[in-house]
């Protein structure tokens, strides 16, 4: 499978899920075949902003390649800040979060609105 430029050894990824899919859940993922793996859900000012929080989502040390990174947020240009921010820290993929309808997230215009 390819997802554009992206070669995965298989059909297998890991849901986007916050809260799980931190760094210990992608490498046992990834050491039990997991094609791809994904981050939890990232906010874009957060990244901006550089919260040291947010920055440990993106400690990629010793996790195998390709990785995706979700990102969500609701404005067009600090969105592309974020992605290329992620890119800059190792991101294969960006995964935009279009879905999530926790209301603090859709409140603010972001996720599933
Ligand atoms: C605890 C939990 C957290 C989730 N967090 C995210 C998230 O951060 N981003 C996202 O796109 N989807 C998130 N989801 C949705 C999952 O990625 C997935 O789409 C959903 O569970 C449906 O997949 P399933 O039919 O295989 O269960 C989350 C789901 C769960 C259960």
């Amino acid at each position: 499978m390819q997802i554009g430029s992206v070669k995965l050894a298989n059909q297998v990824i890991s849901a986007p899920m916050a809260g799980v899919t931190d760094r210990a859940f992608r490498i046992l993922a990834r050491e039990n075949g997991c094609g791809l793996v994904v981050t939890e859900m990232v906010s874009d000012l957060a990244l901006i902003f550089a919260n040291p929080k947010t920055l440990r989502m993106l400690d990629f040390r010793n996790e195998q390649s390709p990785l995706s990174v979700q990102i969500f947020g609701s404005d067009p240009e600090t969105m592309g800040k974020a992605a290329a921010i992620v890119v800059e820290r190792g991101a294969n993929i960006v995964d935009i979060n279009m879905g999530c309808p926790t209301p603090k997230i859709v409140k603010n215009g972001e996720g599933s609105a």
